[in-house]
């Protein structure tokens, strides 16, 4: 077990090292400016620390009641695989109780969020910025 602190606020956040976090954990990759738009422009985020140093993230987008979708799950490569990737999972689902939950998991990582009770979408849609890229790493048709 890994001795690790939450936190749900982006007061105080180094962008650079969410965005190197980000960038670690293998994640298709966008700039600090634009994590710091995106995290603060967020229904609920969570962060994971080992004293100060950041090592998990999370975030959702909700309307607080009906629909929740959960972006940017990430751990740095040598926390995985000591369930604080299902920590930040729950908790984002504890901070909207009652709605459904969309995500699209990384490929390969489809089991990891079947064991925390999530399902394969058939007839999930999405229009991206940048559909060449998804096709490219097996995320889109
Ligand atoms: C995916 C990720 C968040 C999982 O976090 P983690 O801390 O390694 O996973 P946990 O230890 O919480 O695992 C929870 C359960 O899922 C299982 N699991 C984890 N990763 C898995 C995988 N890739 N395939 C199958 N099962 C997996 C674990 O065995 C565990 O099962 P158990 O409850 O029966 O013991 C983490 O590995 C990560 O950051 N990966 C790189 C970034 C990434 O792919 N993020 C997801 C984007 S959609």
């Amino acid at each position: 077990m890994i001795e690790h602190r939450i936190s749900h606020s982006c007061e105080g956040m180094d962008w650079n090292a969410l965005t190197e976090l980000i960038r670690t954990a293998g994640l298709a990759c966008q700039t600090p400016q634009i994590y710091q738009k995106a995290f603060h422009n967020s229904y609920a985020v969570v962060f994971l620390w080992e004293k100060e140093k950041l090592i998990g993230c999370g975030r959702a987008l909700s309307d607080g009641t009906v629909q929740t979708a959960i972006y940017d799950i990430a751990l740095l490569p040598e926390y995985q695989g000591f369930g604080l990737g299902r920590t930040i999972v729950e908790e984002l689902i504890r901070q909207t109780p009652g709605c459904n939950f969309i995500l699209y998991a990384a490929p390969r990582k489809e089991s990891f969020y079947q064991k925390l009770g999530f399902s394969r979408l058939k007839t999930g849609m999405g229009l991206f910025v940048n559909p060449d890229n998804l096709r490219h790493r097996g995320m889109l048709e």
